[in-house]
Protein backbone atom coordinates (compact mmCIF):
# COMPACT_ATOMS: atom_id res chain seq x y z
CA UNK A 1 0.00 0.00 0.00
CA UNK A 2 2.76 2.16 0.88
CA UNK A 3 4.47 2.24 -2.65
CA UNK A 4 1.43 3.22 -4.08
CA UNK A 5 0.22 5.96 -2.50
CA UNK A 6 3.89 7.26 -1.96
CA UNK A 7 3.83 8.18 -5.60
CA UNK A 8 0.52 10.28 -4.95
CA UNK A 9 2.18 11.61 -1.98
CA UNK A 10 5.20 12.46 -4.13
CA UNK A 11 3.11 14.54 -6.33
CA UNK A 12 1.65 15.98 -3.86
CA UNK A 13 4.75 17.14 -1.76
CA UNK A 14 6.00 18.50 -5.18
CA UNK A 15 3.10 21.00 -5.44
CA UNK A 16 1.96 21.25 -1.81
CA UNK A 17 2.76 24.87 -2.39
CA UNK A 18 0.56 25.27 -4.94
CA UNK A 19 -2.23 23.40 -3.35
CA UNK A 20 -2.03 25.43 -0.20
CA UNK A 21 -2.60 28.57 -2.76
CA UNK A 22 -5.66 26.90 -4.11
CA UNK A 23 -8.51 28.62 -3.56
CA UNK A 24 -10.93 26.35 -4.90
CA UNK A 25 -9.87 23.18 -2.42
CA UNK A 26 -11.49 23.34 0.77
CA UNK A 27 -9.09 23.46 4.30
CA UNK A 28 -9.99 20.32 5.19
CA UNK A 29 -8.88 18.98 1.37
CA UNK A 30 -5.36 20.78 2.79
CA UNK A 31 -5.14 20.00 5.87
CA UNK A 32 -5.46 16.28 4.97
CA UNK A 33 -2.88 16.39 2.16
CA UNK A 34 -0.57 19.14 4.54
CA UNK A 35 -0.67 15.41 7.05
CA UNK A 36 -0.43 12.92 4.29
CA UNK A 37 2.79 14.66 2.95
CA UNK A 38 4.49 14.53 6.32
CA UNK A 39 3.57 11.08 7.00
CA UNK A 40 5.18 9.73 4.27
CA UNK A 41 8.15 12.07 4.71
CA UNK A 42 8.44 10.78 7.95
CA UNK A 43 8.40 7.53 7.01
CA UNK A 44 10.91 8.01 4.81
CA UNK A 45 13.56 9.62 6.87
CA UNK A 46 12.66 6.71 9.98
CA UNK A 47 14.68 4.66 6.86
CA UNK A 48 16.74 6.93 5.71
CA UNK A 49 17.42 9.48 8.33
CA UNK A 50 21.02 10.41 7.30
CA UNK A 51 19.62 11.29 4.21
CA UNK A 52 19.92 15.31 3.15
CA UNK A 53 17.85 15.48 0.95
CA UNK A 54 15.09 13.95 2.76
CA UNK A 55 16.22 16.97 5.56
CA UNK A 56 15.64 19.40 2.85
CA UNK A 57 12.44 17.83 2.29
CA UNK A 58 11.22 18.59 5.79
CA UNK A 59 12.11 22.53 5.63
CA UNK A 60 10.56 22.56 2.49
CA UNK A 61 6.99 20.78 4.44
CA UNK A 62 7.78 23.37 7.20
CA UNK A 63 7.70 25.99 5.17
CA UNK A 64 4.32 25.13 3.19
CA UNK A 65 2.87 24.53 6.68
CA UNK A 66 3.64 27.63 8.26
CA UNK A 67 2.11 29.58 5.04
CA UNK A 68 -0.78 27.14 5.51
CA UNK A 69 -1.74 28.51 9.31
CA UNK A 70 -0.85 32.04 8.52
CA UNK A 71 -3.05 32.53 5.52
CA UNK A 72 -6.07 30.08 6.44
CA UNK A 73 -8.05 30.48 9.25
CA UNK A 74 -9.42 27.43 8.99
CA UNK A 75 -6.16 25.26 8.78
CA UNK A 76 -5.83 24.99 12.96
CA UNK A 77 -9.59 22.85 13.17
CA UNK A 78 -8.45 21.52 9.84
CA UNK A 79 -5.01 20.57 11.14
CA UNK A 80 -5.65 19.56 14.40
CA UNK A 81 -8.96 17.27 13.79
CA UNK A 82 -6.13 15.10 10.80
CA UNK A 83 -4.09 14.25 12.99
CA UNK A 84 -3.59 10.84 14.06
CA UNK A 85 -5.09 8.92 17.32
CA UNK A 86 -2.82 5.86 16.72
CA UNK A 87 0.35 6.30 17.88
CA UNK A 88 3.38 5.63 15.49
CA UNK A 89 6.83 6.66 16.11
CA UNK A 90 5.94 9.11 12.68
CA UNK A 91 2.65 10.47 13.04
CA UNK A 92 3.41 11.32 16.34
CA UNK A 93 6.57 13.12 15.22
CA UNK A 94 4.21 14.65 12.40
CA UNK A 95 1.30 15.53 15.16
CA UNK A 96 4.01 16.92 17.49
CA UNK A 97 5.20 19.31 14.57
CA UNK A 98 1.60 20.01 13.71
CA UNK A 99 0.61 21.67 16.80
CA UNK A 100 3.76 23.07 17.59
CA UNK A 101 3.44 25.17 14.47
CA UNK A 102 -0.01 26.05 15.65
CA UNK A 103 1.03 26.80 19.04
CA UNK A 104 4.09 28.73 17.89
CA UNK A 105 1.70 30.68 16.34
CA UNK A 106 -0.29 31.61 19.31
CA UNK A 107 2.57 32.42 21.00
CA UNK A 108 4.16 34.79 18.10
CA UNK A 109 6.88 32.88 17.28
CA UNK A 110 8.38 35.19 13.88
CA UNK A 111 8.48 32.99 10.87
CA UNK A 112 12.64 31.99 11.48
CA UNK A 113 11.35 30.75 14.93
CA UNK A 114 8.86 28.81 13.61
CA UNK A 115 10.99 27.31 11.19
CA UNK A 116 13.16 25.96 13.32
CA UNK A 117 10.86 24.65 16.22
CA UNK A 118 8.50 22.34 13.22
CA UNK A 119 11.71 21.16 12.18
CA UNK A 120 13.00 20.47 15.29
CA UNK A 121 9.45 18.44 16.30
CA UNK A 122 9.33 16.89 12.89
CA UNK A 123 12.70 15.06 13.80
CA UNK A 124 12.73 15.13 17.69
CA UNK A 125 12.74 10.93 17.91
CA UNK A 126 14.87 10.65 14.93
CA UNK A 127 17.19 8.64 17.23
CA UNK A 128 14.49 6.42 17.81
CA UNK A 129 16.10 4.56 14.98
CA UNK A 130 18.48 3.36 17.03
CA UNK A 131 16.75 1.43 19.56
CA UNK A 132 15.82 -2.54 18.44
CA UNK A 133 12.21 -2.53 17.69
CA UNK A 134 11.00 -5.04 20.40
CA UNK A 135 11.66 -2.37 22.74
CA UNK A 136 9.64 0.14 21.15
CA UNK A 137 6.92 -1.68 20.44
CA UNK A 138 7.01 -3.82 24.10
CA UNK A 139 3.43 -4.29 25.21
CA UNK A 140 4.68 -3.85 28.91
CA UNK A 141 6.94 -1.95 31.28
CA UNK A 142 10.36 -1.83 30.25
CA UNK A 143 12.81 -3.01 32.88
CA UNK A 144 15.90 -0.70 33.88
CA UNK A 145 18.31 -2.10 31.17
CA UNK A 146 15.80 -1.54 28.49
CA UNK A 147 14.96 1.73 29.74
CA UNK A 148 18.87 2.47 29.96
CA UNK A 149 18.70 2.04 26.31
CA UNK A 150 15.47 4.05 25.18
CA UNK A 151 16.82 7.14 26.93
CA UNK A 152 19.68 7.20 24.46
CA UNK A 153 17.69 8.54 21.75
CA UNK A 154 17.94 12.36 22.57
CA UNK A 155 22.10 12.03 21.99
CA UNK A 156 21.62 9.27 18.98
CA UNK A 157 19.72 11.98 17.43
CA UNK A 158 22.07 14.31 18.04
CA UNK A 159 25.05 12.58 16.57
CA UNK A 160 22.90 11.44 13.22
CA UNK A 161 22.10 15.23 12.84
CA UNK A 162 24.78 16.60 14.08
CA UNK A 163 27.20 17.82 10.68
CA UNK A 164 23.66 18.17 8.34
CA UNK A 165 23.17 21.86 8.47
CA UNK A 166 20.10 21.58 11.13
CA UNK A 167 19.73 24.84 12.83
CA UNK A 168 20.98 24.73 16.81
CA UNK A 169 17.44 25.79 18.00
CA UNK A 170 15.79 22.26 16.10
CA UNK A 171 18.47 20.65 17.71
CA UNK A 172 17.88 21.56 21.34
CA UNK A 173 14.41 19.80 20.86
CA UNK A 174 16.27 16.40 19.55
CA UNK A 175 18.36 16.56 23.17
CA UNK A 176 15.71 18.34 25.18
CA UNK A 177 12.26 17.10 24.63
CA UNK A 178 12.64 14.64 27.58
CA UNK A 179 14.39 16.86 29.87
CA UNK A 180 11.97 17.93 33.41
CA UNK A 181 11.44 21.29 34.43
CA UNK A 182 12.65 20.57 38.07
CA UNK A 183 15.69 18.74 36.46
CA UNK A 184 14.96 14.99 36.91
CA UNK A 185 14.93 14.28 33.12
CA UNK A 186 16.76 13.06 30.92
CA UNK A 187 19.78 12.87 29.22
CA UNK A 188 21.51 15.52 31.48
CA UNK A 189 19.12 16.59 33.74
CA UNK A 190 19.00 20.21 33.09
CA UNK A 191 16.11 22.06 34.52
CA UNK A 192 14.04 25.84 34.42
CA UNK A 193 15.06 27.86 31.72
CA UNK A 194 18.20 26.15 31.39
CA UNK A 195 15.98 23.85 29.08
CA UNK A 196 15.78 25.88 25.47
CA UNK A 197 12.28 27.29 25.30
CA UNK A 198 11.49 25.19 22.51
CA UNK A 199 12.77 22.04 24.68
CA UNK A 200 10.36 22.77 27.07
CA UNK A 201 7.23 23.57 24.85
CA UNK A 202 8.44 20.15 23.33
CA UNK A 203 8.15 18.43 26.59
CA UNK A 204 4.92 19.36 27.01
CA UNK A 205 3.57 18.80 23.60
CA UNK A 206 5.39 15.30 23.24
CA UNK A 207 3.64 13.85 26.47
CA UNK A 208 -0.11 15.28 25.63
CA UNK A 209 0.51 13.82 22.34
CA UNK A 210 1.24 10.25 23.57
CA UNK A 211 -1.04 10.18 26.32
CA UNK A 212 -4.31 11.23 23.43
CA UNK A 213 -3.02 8.48 21.30
CA UNK A 214 -3.50 4.83 21.61
CA UNK A 215 -0.18 2.96 22.03
CA UNK A 216 0.61 -0.52 22.40
CA UNK A 217 0.75 0.03 26.14
CA UNK A 218 -2.08 2.17 27.23
CA UNK A 219 -5.54 3.81 25.36
CA UNK A 220 -5.79 6.75 24.50
CA UNK A 221 -7.06 9.35 27.23
CA UNK A 222 -9.36 12.18 27.27
CA UNK A 223 -7.94 15.04 26.28
CA UNK A 224 -9.58 16.90 29.01
CA UNK A 225 -7.91 13.82 31.27
CA UNK A 226 -4.64 13.98 29.75
CA UNK A 227 -4.27 17.57 30.51
CA UNK A 228 -5.62 17.31 33.94
CA UNK A 229 -3.12 14.49 34.89
CA UNK A 230 -0.19 16.75 33.13
CA UNK A 231 -0.81 18.96 35.66
CA UNK A 232 -2.01 17.47 38.94
CA UNK A 233 0.92 14.59 38.70
CA UNK A 234 3.20 15.99 36.34
CA UNK A 235 3.98 19.16 36.99
CA UNK A 236 7.37 18.83 37.85
CA UNK A 237 8.05 17.92 34.20
CA UNK A 238 6.51 21.31 32.80
CA UNK A 239 6.59 24.52 33.17
CA UNK A 240 3.63 25.58 34.46
CA UNK A 241 2.92 28.92 32.97
CA UNK A 242 3.88 27.47 29.18
CA UNK A 243 1.22 24.40 30.25
CA UNK A 244 -1.53 26.65 30.98
CA UNK A 245 -0.91 28.83 27.34
CA UNK A 246 -0.86 25.37 25.70
CA UNK A 247 -4.30 24.24 27.83
CA UNK A 248 -5.31 27.49 26.59
CA UNK A 249 -4.19 27.56 23.14
CA UNK A 250 -5.99 24.27 22.80
CA UNK A 251 -9.16 25.43 24.20
CA UNK A 252 -12.13 23.65 25.30
CA UNK A 253 -12.16 20.56 23.51
CA UNK A 254 -9.35 19.27 21.13
CA UNK A 255 -11.11 18.89 17.68
CA UNK A 256 -9.70 15.35 16.58
CA UNK A 257 -12.69 14.29 18.72
CA UNK A 258 -16.11 13.65 18.56
CA UNK A 259 -17.70 15.36 21.58
CA UNK A 260 -19.05 13.30 24.13
CA UNK A 261 -21.19 13.69 27.30
CA UNK A 262 -17.84 13.86 29.44
CA UNK A 263 -16.51 16.11 27.80
CA UNK A 264 -18.85 18.75 29.16
CA UNK A 265 -17.22 18.41 32.41
CA UNK A 266 -14.06 18.91 30.49
CA UNK A 267 -15.57 22.91 29.35
CA UNK A 268 -16.84 23.57 33.44
CA UNK A 269 -13.36 22.19 34.25
CA UNK A 270 -11.39 24.10 31.70
CA UNK A 271 -11.11 27.41 33.75
CA UNK A 272 -9.77 25.46 36.85
CA UNK A 273 -6.97 24.25 34.70
CA UNK A 274 -5.89 27.47 33.51
CA UNK A 275 -5.97 29.65 37.25
FE1 LIG B 1 11.59 11.12 22.62
FE1 LIG C 1 8.24 11.88 21.16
Amino acid sequence: MYRGCSKIFQLSEKNLQTIISDRNKSSEEKSQTVYQVAKYLAMDLANDPRSGTHLRRVTKWVDSTINFIFHDQNAFSGLVRVTSHDYYTYTHSVNLSVFGLLFGKYLFFNPYELKCFGTGLLLHDIGKIEIPLEIINKPGKLTKEEFEIVMEHPAAGKNLLEDKNVEDGSLRIVVEHHENFDGTGYPNGIGGKDIHLFGRIARIIDVYDAMTTNRVYAAAKRPFAALKEMKDQMSNCFELELLKEFISFLGPHDPRRKRRKEDFLYVSGFNKLIE
